[in-house]
C-alpha cells in the first residue's frame, strides 16, 4: 500500500489558528457499502495517510469504525491526537438532553473520549427511516424554527463546555437560516458541511460562510455517483461526466473524480470523499499533494457550474410543504 506522508497534505487553518488536513475520508456507505466494508476502508486509509474521518450516527457503522480506531491506536499505527474525527447528531435526537445522549453513544461506539468536530446533521428534527425510498414522508415532520434549532445548539455548546467536543459544526444550512442563528450562538460553528462539487458550487453560500470565518466542508465532492436511489432524479448532472471535467482529467492523465477534488481543495474547501477501493482512496489523498490545476482550468470549472443539487432532502418535507426547494429557502427567506 502507498503511504502519503500527512505532512505533504495541505492544511486548513480554523478560526482559532488550529490546522486540519484539507482532505478526509467520508464514511457514508450510501445504503450499499456495509459497516465492515466501510471500516475496512477506514483501516486502509489510516495506513495510507488519511488523518480525518467524517462519521455520523445515522451512517450505522460507528461501532465497526470504532474497532478500527482502537486497533490503530493499540498497534501504534497512529496516535489519537494525530486524527481528526467527526460525528453528527441525527434528526431524531434534537430534543432536550438527546444531543448529549447521542454524542455519548457516538463516543462509546467510536471508542473515543472526545470528538474533534460534532455537527447538527440537518437543521430540523425530521426523521426518515434508514434505506427509505424517495417518496417516503414522515407526517410528524416540521419546518425549521430558530427556537428549536437553538435549543439543539445550546446542547451542542454544553458538549463543548464539557470538553467532549473540540469544535462545533452545522450542515445543510442556508444563508437565511445562518443569518437567523449565527448572532444567537455563544459558540459559533468552526465548520459547515454543504453539498459542493463542480455541478453544484453554491457560490453565494460558500462566500457567505467564508466571510463569517467558518470553514466550508464539501460533501459529495465527486458528485456521489453511488448515492442512494432516493437521491437520484432524471435531471441530475454527474460532475465526473461534465465535458470540462473530462477534458481537464484527460490533460492531467487522471480520473475525473480527482479533478473534482483538486478543484475543491484549490478553491479553499475541505473535502471528504468516500471510497471503499484502495486504489481510489489512495488517488484521492495523493492528488492534493501534486500537479495542481492551472488558474485557467480553475476558471473553466467555475464557469461550468450547473446549480444542480443532488441531495435534495425531500424525505424531510413536512405536511403542507410544496417541494424540496422549500428546504433550501430559495426565495431568500426561511420557508415555513
Ligand atoms: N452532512 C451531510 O448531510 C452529508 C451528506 C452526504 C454526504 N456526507 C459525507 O460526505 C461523504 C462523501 O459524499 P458521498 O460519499 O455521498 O459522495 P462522493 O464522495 O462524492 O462520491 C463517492 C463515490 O465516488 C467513488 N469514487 C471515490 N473516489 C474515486 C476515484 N478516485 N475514482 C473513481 N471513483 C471514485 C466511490 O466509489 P468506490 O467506493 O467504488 O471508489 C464512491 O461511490 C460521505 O461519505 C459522508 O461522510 C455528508
Amino acid at each position: 500500500m502507498a503511504f502519503i506522508d500527512p505532512k505533504l497534505v495541505p492544511q486548513i487553518t480554523l478560526y482559532d489558528g488550529a490546522k486540519i488536513p484539507c482532505i478526509g475520508m467520508g464514511t457514508f456507505g450510501s445504503d450499499h457499502a456495509d459497516g465492515e466494508a466501510v471500516s475496512g476502508a477506514v483501516a486502509g486509509a489510516i495506513r495510507c495517510g488519511y488523518r480525518l474521518f467524517d462519521c455520523a450516527a445515522v451512517y450505522g457503522n460507528e461501532k465497526e469504525i470504532g474497532q478500527v480506531f482502537k486497533a490503530a491506536f493499540d498497534e501504534g499505527v497512529v496516535a489519537r491526537e494525530e486524527l481528526f474525527i467527526t460525528s453528527k447528531v441525527w434528526n431524531d435526537m434534537h430534543g432536550k438532553g438527546d444531543v448529549l445522549l447521542s454524542c455519548a453513544q457516538s463516543l462509546k461506539d467510536l471508542q473515543l473520549d472526545y470528538l474533534d468536530f460534532y455537527f447538527v446533521h440537518w437543521p430540523f428534527p425530521n426523521y426518515h427511516a434508514p434505506g427509505c425510498d424517495g417518496d417516503s414522508r414522515n407526517p410528524d415532520s416540521k419546518p425549521f424554527t430558530v427556537e428549536e434549532f437553538m435549543s439543539t445548539w445550546r446542547q451542542m455548546e454544553r458538549l463543548h463546555d464539557m470538553g467532549l467536543v473540540k469544535y462545533l459544526g452545522m450542515s445543510n444550512m442556508t444563508i437565511p437560516k445562518l443569518e437567523a442563528v449565527l448572532p444567537l450562538c455563544r459558540i459559533r460553528p468552526a465548520v459547515i458541511e454543504m453539498e459542493l462539487h463542480p455541478a453544484f458550487q453554491q457560490p453565494e453560500l460558500y462566500d457567505y460562510v467564508v466571510a463569517k470565518g467558518i470553514q466550508p466542508i464539501g460533501f459529495c465532492p465527486i458528485g456521489s455517483p453511488n448515492r442512494p436511489e432516493r437521491d437520484k432524479t432524471s435531471e441530475d448532472i454527474a460532475a465526473t461526466e461534465m465535458p470540462e471535467i473530462m477534458e481537464i482529467a484527460k490533460n492531467h492523465g487522471v480520473h475525473p473524480a480527482v479533478v473534482c477534488l483538486k478543484w475543491a481543495v484549490q478553491r479553499g474547501e475541505m473535502v471528504i470523499p468516500f471510497s471503499v477501493k484502495e486504489r481510489n482512496y489512495t488517488a484521492n489523498l495523493q492528488c492534493v499533494t501534486e500537479d495542481p490545476l492551472t488558474d485557467a482550468e480553475m476558471e473553466i470549472i467555475r464557469r461550468a457550474d450547473k446549480n444542480c443539487r443532488l441531495i435534495k432532502g425531500q424525505v424531510f418535507l413536512w405536511p403542507g410543504a410544496t417541494d424540496w426547494r422549500d428546504l433550501w429557502d430559495e426565495d431568500g427567506t426561511i420557508t415555513k
